[in-house]
């Protein structure tokens, strides 16, 4: 792995490698699959920054499983800009179906707590929290995830589906701002 990459005008320093990433998504997978098994789950995805978090999560669900996909956004340039807007909305009728949301990053836990209020109205029958990155320091709405793939620090981070201004979701590892490290 290079050891910095330039994304824009920000260095970023390598923070978790493919490798760790791959073995913990995977495990991921597999602990739903143990958790859901056979109820033919439905994956609302949220987009952008979950896109490659969630592909690696159904490819290790072992069983019949849906996916659907959702758009919110409350993030311009490295911090939260502070309203959750919709731009592309739920088209699955989610009413008694077993729910795993995943999320790229829990970050103020905004996004997630206004996505579900509004999915609290429409009574599924579980609702199962993912997210593949946490910063518990910067979480400030209360909500209860219920599976992390790694809590990190409070810093800026791209990669693995996550952008600094679109740039980065390719990476395949995660990669953290430069100017953030002591
Ligand atoms: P929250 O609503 O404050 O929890 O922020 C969640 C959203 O902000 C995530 O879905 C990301 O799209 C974005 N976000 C938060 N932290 C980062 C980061 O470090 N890098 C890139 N995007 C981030």
């Amino acid at each position: 792995m290079n050891m910095k990459i330039r994304l824009h005008d920000l260095n970023f320093v390598p923070m978790i490698a493919e490798d760790d990433v791959r073995r913990r998504t995977s495990e991921m997978g597999k602990e739903l699959f143990n958790r859901l098994g056979d109820k033919n789950p439905l994956f609302i995805v949220i987009l952008n920054g979950a896109f490659m978090f969630a592909a690696d999560l159904v490819r290790a669900y072992d069983a019949p499983c849906e996916m659907t996909f959702v758009r919110l956004s409350s993030y311009s340039g490295t911090s939260s800009s502070g309203t959750v807007t919709t731009s592309m909305g739920l088209d699955t009728n989610i009413s008694g179906r077993h729910l795993v949301i995943v999320e790229d990053i829990v970050d103020t836990g905004r996004t997630l707590h206004a996505f579900l209020q509004t999915i609290a109205g429409h009574q599924p029958a579980s609702v199962t929290l993912v997210s593949f990155l946490r910063k518990p320091e910067a979480q400030v709405f209360p909500i209860q995830v219920d599976m992390t793939g790694f809590d990190i620090e409070n810093k800026f981070v791209a990669g693995y589906g996550l952008d600094y201004n679109q740039l980065g979701r390719n990476l395949p590892g995660v990669w953290v701002l430069e100017s953030q490290l002591p």
